[in-house]
C-alpha cells in the first residue's frame, strides 16, 4: 500500500471551484448493460457489489465500502485540465466493475472508447467515526492512471492497474461531512505504440489469447478510520520452524513500540505474544505451530497494536525452498519434495470481465479445482483482489504468481516488417518499477509460493545484457521467501530456480527431449537444463466447443484452441492421456510440476476445466481426481524417503518396451 500525498507532476494545478454542490447517490437509473454470456451470480449482483471486508491482512474496525452506483462520463484527450467540478455526470456506472463489462453498465460506451474517463460520488463520513481520527480512501485497483480530487483539490496520483493505494483525505475534506470524489482515469492499454503492463487485454481484440480489456476502476474502493499516526503497511512471514518475521511500517516513519499477539487457531486463546518497533523488521519463534499444507492449510490470526492503532492479520507457518533430491533440483515445502500442479489461472469472467461478480463467484473455481485434488494456480499475468489470495490460504492452493506482461511484441520502428518486443528503456523502468509493487502487495499471503517475472518473451529484450538477471535479484531481495521462475516458458537464459517449458498440447517436462516452441537462440531445442526445477509452466489446452448458449461468440470460427474434440468423452480421453504423459515423466524424468490450460474457457478460447460461464464442468471428476492423485504419488515415489531399491520395485521403468535409465 502506498500512501501518495503529493500530485503528479505533469499535472497542471487546478483552481479550486467556488462552490461545489455534492449530488446524491442516485442508482435509479442504472441497468446492467447489454450481456453477451451470463454466470449464475449476474442476476445476484444487485446494486451493493464485493460488500466484504476487502482488505483481510490489515483490518480494522471503523470502515466504508464505496461500492455502488457512481457517475460516469466518457472523456476525451485534455479534459484532466477542465474536471467537471459539481456538474452531474450523465451516465450511472457500477463500481467495481470496469468500464467495458455489462456489469457497470457502461459496456464500452463511448466515442473515445474508455481511454479517458471521469467518475464520481459523494462521500460522506459515518458521524460515529473518531473526530480526531484521520480518513483514509483504499482503492483496490483502477486499471491504468487515476488522479483523485476531492472536493476540487487534487489528492492524489497512481499509475499501474494492478496495485492497491490509499490517500490521505483528511485535509481535503468539509467540515460539514458532505463532500464529492471525482476520479480521472487514463487507460490506452496498447493504444499505438504504448507498452505497458496489461496481462491480456487488448483493443484490438482477436485471435486465440486476446480477450476484451478492463478500464477504470475494477476493485472495491472504500474509506477507513485511522489514528493520526497507524500501521501504513504490514510485512509478515512464519516458517517451519515457527519463526515470525515482522515488520510494521508506520505513516509517520516513527520508531514505535509495537506488541504482536498471536492466537490458536479458531479460539481466542493466546499462542504466543512478542513486542519489537515500527521500522525494523523483528524476529521471534512460536514453538510448535501447525504447519501450512495444501490439504491442511492452518492459519493463526494476530493481532497487533501500534499506538492507538490496533489491526487484525493471519499468517500460515510454512518453508519454501528448494534442493537436489537423487540428483534432480526439487521445489520443497516444508523441507518435503511437494509437486505443484493445477491450472492456468486467468480470472476473466463474461459479465465482470477482470472482476468476478462476487466473491462467491470467485470462490466457486477455487472450490472445483479443490474437488479434483488441484494444489496450485498460476495467476497468470493478472493479480487478483485480496480476497482471492485469502481464499487460497484458507482453501489450500499454492499461487504462482505472475507478473502482468507487457505487450508481447511492436511493430518495427524503423518500418521494417520484423517485430521488436520492448518499446524502450522507460518500458523497461516502469515495467521494474511495477513488478517490485507486486511483491510488496503479496509477499506476505502464505499461499504465494513462486513469482513469475517474465511470460514467454512478451516485453523481455531481444539481446543482453537479459533484464531478468537483474530482475531476479530484485525479486529475491525484495521476498527472499519464495522461489522466483524468471522466464516461464519459450527464450529462457538460465536465470530463477525453473526451467519452464511451455508445450501444448502434449508435455515434455523435465525431459531429455525438449522442444520448447519459439525459443531463442539459447533455449532451443535444449535438453533440460538440470540445475534448475523442470516445469511443464503450460500445457493442455484441449478444447471443445461449448453448447449453445454457452459460449462468448456464436461463431464456431471464433472458438479455437491447441486441439480441439468434439465430445466430452473425447475431451476427458485426452486430458486423461496428457496427464498421465506428465505421471511418467515425473516417475521416468525430472518432471517436478505442471500447470494446465486452463481454469475456464476464455472468450474465443475454448479449452476450460469448466466454461466461460461456469455453468458446464467438462471434466469427469472422478477421473481428473484419480489423476491428479497418481500425479502426486509419482512425486512421493522421487522423494527421499524412497530408496533406489524399493524405487525400481514400484516403477516399471519401460516405455513402449525400452528401458530407460536412472535420471
Ligand atoms: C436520479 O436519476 C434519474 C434518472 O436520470 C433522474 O430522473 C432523477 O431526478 C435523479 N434523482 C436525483 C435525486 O438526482
Ligand atoms: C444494447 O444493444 C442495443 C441493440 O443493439 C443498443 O441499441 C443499445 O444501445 C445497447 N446498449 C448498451 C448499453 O450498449
Ligand atoms: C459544505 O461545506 C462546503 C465548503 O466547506 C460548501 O461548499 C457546501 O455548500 C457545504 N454543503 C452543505 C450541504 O452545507
Ligand atoms: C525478516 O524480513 C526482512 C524483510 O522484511 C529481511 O530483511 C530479514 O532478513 C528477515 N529476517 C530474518 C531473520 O529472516
Ligand atoms: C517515510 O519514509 C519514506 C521513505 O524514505 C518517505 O518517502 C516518506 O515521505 C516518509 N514519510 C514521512 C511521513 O516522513
Ligand atoms: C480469525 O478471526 C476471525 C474473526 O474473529 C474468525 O472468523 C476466524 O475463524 C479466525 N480464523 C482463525 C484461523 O482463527
Ligand atoms: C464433430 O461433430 C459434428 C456433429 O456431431 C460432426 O458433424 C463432425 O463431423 C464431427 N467432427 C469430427 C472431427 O469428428
Ligand atoms: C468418469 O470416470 C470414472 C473413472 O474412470 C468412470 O468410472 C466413469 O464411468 C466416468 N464417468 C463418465 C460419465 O464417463
Ligand atoms: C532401501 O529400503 C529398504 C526398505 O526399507 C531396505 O530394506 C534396503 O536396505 C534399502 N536399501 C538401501 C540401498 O538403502
Amino acid at each position: 500500500m502506498l500512501f501518495l500525498g503529493a500530485t503528479a507532476a505533469w499535472l497542471a494545478s487546478c483552481t479550486l471551484a467556488a462552490s461545489i454542490v455534492p449530488r446524491q447517490n442516485n442508482d435509479t437509473d442504472y441497468k446492467i448493460g447489454n450481456i453477451t454470456l451470463d454466470t449464475p451470480w449476474t442476476s445476484t449482483v444487485g446494486t451493493n457489489p464485493w460488500p466484504e471486508y476487502p482488505r483481510p491482512r490489515l483490518q480494522r474496525s471503523y470502515w466504508k465500502n464505496l461500492n455502488g452506483v457512481w457517475r460516469y462520463r466518457n472523456a476525451a484527450e485534455g479534459d484532466l485540465g477542465s474536471p467537471p467540478f459539481g456538474e452531474t455526470l450523465e451516465d450511472p456506472v457500477l463500481v467495481p466493475f470496469c468500464l467495458e463489462s455489462a456489469l457497470s453498465g457502461v459496456t464500452g460506451k463511448g466515442p473515445n472508447g474508455r481511454i479517458y474517463s471521469w467518475y464520481q460520488t459523494p462521500l460522506e463520513i459515518p458521524s460515529d467515526w473518531p473526530s480526531d481520527n484521520s480518513v483514509i480512501l483504499n482503492f483496490g485497483a483502477v486499471d491504468y492512471e487515476a488522479t483523485v480530487f476531492i472536493n476540487g483539490r487534487n489528492a492524489a496520483f497512481h499509475r499501474g492497474g494492478y496495485f492497491e493505494f490509499s490517500v490521505d483525505i483528511t485535509p481535503y475534506l468539509n467540515a460539514n461531512g458532505t463532500n464529492e470524489l471525482m476520479v480521472h482515469v487514463y487507460d490506452p492499454t496498447d493504444q499505438g505504440r504504448t507498452q505497458i503492463p496489461i496481462g491480456k487485454q487488448t483493443l484490438n481484440r482477436g485471435g486465440m489469447i486476446w480477450y476484451t480489456p478492463c478500464s477504470g476502476i475494477w476493485q472495491t474502493v472504500w474509506l477507513e478510520s485511522v489514528p493520526s499516526e497507524h500501521i501504513s503497511k504490514l510485512d509478515l512471514s512464519a516458517d517451519m520452524d515457527g519463526k515470525v518475521n515482522v515488520t510494521v511500517h508506520s505513516s509517520t516513519n516513527s520508531s514505535t513500540l509495537v506488541k504482536v499477539t498471536i492466537y490458536e487457531p479458531h479460539s481466542q486463546n493466546v499462542k504466543a505474544t512478542a513486542t519489537g518497533s515500527s521500522g525494523t523488521p523483528f524476529v521471534f519463534t512460536v514453538s510448535d505451530p501447525d504447519l501450512w499444507y495444501p490439504d491442511s492449510p492452518t492459519l493463526y490470526n494476530i493481532t497487533i497494536k501500534f499506538g492507538s492503532d490496533t489491526v487484525q492479520s493471519y499468517t500460515g507457518f510454512r518453508t519454501i525452498s528448494r534442493r537436489a533430491i537423487g540428483g534432480v533440483q526439487r521445489p520443497l515445502l516444508n523441507g518435503k519434495f511437494i509437486f505443484p500442479f493445477g491450472p492456468l489461472d486467468q480470472g476473466f469472467w463474461p459479465d465482470g470481465i477482470y472482476t468476478p461478480p462476487s466473491v462467491e463467484a470467485m470462490r466457486f473455481d477455487l472450490d472445483v479445482l479443490k474437488r479434483v485434488g488441484i494444489n496450485m494456480v498460476r495467476k497468470h499475468i493478472k493479480v487478483e483482489p485480496a480476497l482471492y489470495y485469502k481464499a487460497c490460504d484458507e482453501m489450500g492452493f499454492l499461487v504462482i504468481q505472475d507478473m502482468p506482461s507487457l505487450r508481447p511484441d511492436l511493430p518495427d520502428k524503423n518500418g521494417g516488417c520484423g517485430i521488436i518486443r520492448l518499446e524502450g528503456p522507460n518500458e523497461q523502468a516502469e515495467f521494474n518499477r511495477q513488478l517490485a509493487l507486486l511483491i510488496e502487495q503479496l509477499k506476505s499471503y502464505p499461499s504465494i509460493f513462486a513469482w513469475t517475472i517474465y511470460n514467454e518473451e512478451w516485453g523481455q529484450a531481444t539481446s543482453p545484457p537479459w533484464p531478468e538477471y537483474p530482475l531476479t535479484d530484485l525479486v529475491r531481495s525484495l521476498d527472499p521467501t519464495r522461489l522466483v521462475n524468471a522466464v516461464s516458458g519459450w527464450t529462457d537464459h538460465r536465470a530463477g530456480d525453473f526451467d519452464d517449458n511451455h508445450h501444448y498440447s502434449t508435455p515434455q517436462c523435465g525431459t531429455p527431449f525438449w522442444s520448447t516452441q519459439g525459443s531463442g537462440p539459447e533455449g532451443s531445442d535444449s535438453a533440460y537444463d538440470k540445475s534448475r526445477i523442470g516445469l511443464q509452466g503450460e500445457f493442455g489446452g484441449i478444447g471443445q466447443y461449448p453448447p449453445k448458449g454457452h459460449s462468448w461468440y456464436t461463431d464456431l470460427n471464433r472458438q479455437t484452441s491447441y486441439e480441439l474434440t468434439n465430445s466430452t468423452e473425447d475431451w476427458n480421453y485426452r486430458t486423461h492421456d496428457l496427464l498421465n504423459q506428465l505421471r511418467e515423466q515425473t516417475d521416468l524424468f525430472s518432471c517436478s510440476g505442471g500447470v494446465w490450460t486452463q481454469t475456464t474457457d476464455v472468450e474465443g478460447e475454448v479449452n476450460g476445466l469448466i466454461t466461460y460461464d461456469r455453468r458446464i464442468i467438462r471434466m469427469n471428476e472422478t477421473l481428473w481426481k484419480q489423476d491428479t492423485t497418481a500425479l502426486y504419488e509419482a512425486a512421493a515415489r522421487r522423494s527421499d524417503t524412497v530408496n533406489a531399491t524399493q524405487y525400481a520395485a514400484i516403477v516399471d521403468r519401460s516405455v513402449d518396451g525400452i528401458q530407460v535409465g536412472m535420471p
